[in-house]
């Protein structure tokens, strides 16, 4: 199988994370998630960790100095797979340019950027109901619930609210994401490689949405 190099890219609470985890169950991609990444750092109160809690707390970008280096080393050491698929990376552009480098560099190419997109409204309904486990799994109160309230399915641990889910963060968030994410959208377009999905239908078809696209991506890439 040809490798497959992929972007998930969106607004907080587009979704990002529970397409990332659908796909990657049966897709072969290794999937590096930067907000997880990040989030394991502070839980084990690393020197990263330590740097990095404040501005997650704010709703603010980890400086490019934090995060470049650390997320470039992951995908550098994923050489040998069928692909990635980085969700929560590049933020802005100059980590988009970070990845460039570092792709062409190691004669990579990025092969697609899919774009899940959902309004600001609907985005603050949707992380003020989110719950996560320990193990980063993604529910929401009335969307997605959990089999028992409160409870993950899977291992039955307790659910928790990101700090960062809090409705004052979440408008900041959106904020950073309109100011230094979304120029990215150009950046990808203008290179025929952006794929747009609206992420207000429900997740199953989000779903299959992005499945199809990965296809005929895979069918493009084997030519
Ligand atoms: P990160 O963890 O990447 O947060 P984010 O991009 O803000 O994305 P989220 O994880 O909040 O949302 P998502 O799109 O994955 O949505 P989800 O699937 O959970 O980053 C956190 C912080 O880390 C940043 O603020 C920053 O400080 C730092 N950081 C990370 N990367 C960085 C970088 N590269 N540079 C610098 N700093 C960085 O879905 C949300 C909810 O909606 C869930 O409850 C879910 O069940 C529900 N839902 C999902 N899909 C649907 C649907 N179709 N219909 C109804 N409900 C749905």
């Amino acid at each position: 199988m040809t490798e497959l190099n992929l972007i998930l890219l969106g607004p907080p609470g587009a979704g990002k994370g529970t397409q990332g985890e659908r796909l990657t169950a049966s897709e072969p991609l290794e999937y590096i998630v930067t907000g997880e990444i990040l989030r394991a750092a502070v839980r084990e109160a690393s020197e990263l960790g330590l740097q990095a809690k404040g501005y997650m707390d704010e709703g603010q970008l980890v400086p490019d100095e934090l995060v470049i280096g650390l997320i470039l080393e992951r995908v550098r050491a994923e050489q040998a797979t069928d692909g990635f698929l980085l969700d929560g990376f590049p933020r802005n552009i100059a980590q988009g340019e970070a990845l460039d480098g570092a792709l062409s560099q190691l004669g990579r190419d990025l092969n697609g950027v899919l774009l899940i997109e959902v309004p600001d409204e609907e985005i603050v309904r949707r992380l003020s109901g989110r719950r996560v486990s320990s193990s980063g799994r993604i529910y929401h109160v009335e969307f997605d619930p959990p089999k028992v309230a409160g409870k993950d399915d899977v291992d039955g641990t307790d659910l928790i609210q990101r700090d960062d889910d809090k409705p004052d963060t979440i408008r900041k968030r959106l904020a950073v994401y309109h100011e230094q994410t979304a120029p990215l959208i150009g950046y990808y377009e203008e290179r025929g490689l952006l794929h747009r999905f609206d992420g207000t239908a429900p997740a199953d078809e989000v779903e299959a949405h992005v499945r199809k696209t990965i296809s005929t991506l895979r069918l493009e890439d084997a030519v």
